[in-house]
């Protein structure tokens, strides 16, 4: 059965295909007809695209304003003089420093206090404003022994820094001459040199007595 009617499609299509010129243009003309003739004037576009496009164009802007360098011609220009405008970097001990009291912060805390009965307090010590040849050489050579800081007696070991550079030493010494409410003059680098220079190496770390000593005001 099924393949009877197999056979009647494939005679069929033989039919179709055996037509006369005058009925291939009949049918032509009749496909031809159905469709819509293009038309001529404007058609608005699907407004998806109208948003597509609006987005790449705002995308772009901003892409072109953000990495064209302001539209100047020399920003990419290797010669470029300065202008003077830019601000140079300058150095800041007392900033400097801050990060230099990583070496103190075990001992005298990061608010300065100390803890009682061990560690003095740089926050407030009268020892502060000591002149910059005493606190260089307790940094770099440390100090044992009896001290008196602000009417407290203490008796520790503080051991030497003697690896810090002279650099950081002055930054150090900057930073906490300066915080928490100390105020007293930064420390220089020379100032720090001169006193490694002046003591060169020394094993024994000074007491608070012979520092007073030294320099008794
Ligand atoms: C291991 C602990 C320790 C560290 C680390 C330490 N100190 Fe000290 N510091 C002491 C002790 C203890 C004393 C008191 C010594 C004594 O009893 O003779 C002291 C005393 C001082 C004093 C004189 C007294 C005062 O309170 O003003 C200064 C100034 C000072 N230290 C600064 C520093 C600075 C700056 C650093 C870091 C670069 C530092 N110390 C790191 C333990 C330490």
């Amino acid at each position: 059965m099924s393949e009877d009617k197999h056979s009647e499609d494939k005679e069929m299509r033989f039919d179709r295909a055996d037509l006369e010129d005058h009925e291939v243009q009949n049918i032509h003309s009749q496909v031809g007809r159905e469709k819509e003739e293009p038309k001529e004037g404007f058609a608005f576009p699907p407004l998806i695209i109208v948003f597509m496009c609006m987005g790449l164009c705002l995308w772009a802007g901003f892409e072109i304003s953000h990495s064209s360098g302001g539209f100047k011609w020399d920003v990419y220009d290797p010669d470029k003089k300065s202008t003077g405008k830019e601000v140079a970097k300058v150095y800041d001990p007392i900033k400097a420093g801050k990060r230099v009291y990583n070496n103190c912060i075990a001992c005298h805390q990061a608010n300065g206090m100390g803890v009682p009965g061990a560690f003095p307090p740089l926050a407030g010590s009268d020892w502060m404003g000591k002149s910059p040849d005493v606190l260089a050489r307790i940094v770099i050579y440390g100090l044992s022994g009896e001290i008196v800081v602000n009417g407290e007696t203490y008796n520790n070991v503080m051991t030497p820094l003697s690896n810090l550079s002279d650099k950081e030493v002055a930054a150090v010494l900057s930073y906490t001459r300066n915080a928490w409410g100390n105020q007293y003059s930064i420390v220089t680098e020379e100032e720090v040199a001169a006193v490694r220079a002046a003591v060169g190496s020394r094993s024994s770390p000074y007491t608070a007595a012979e520092l007073l000593e030294q320099f008794p005001d």
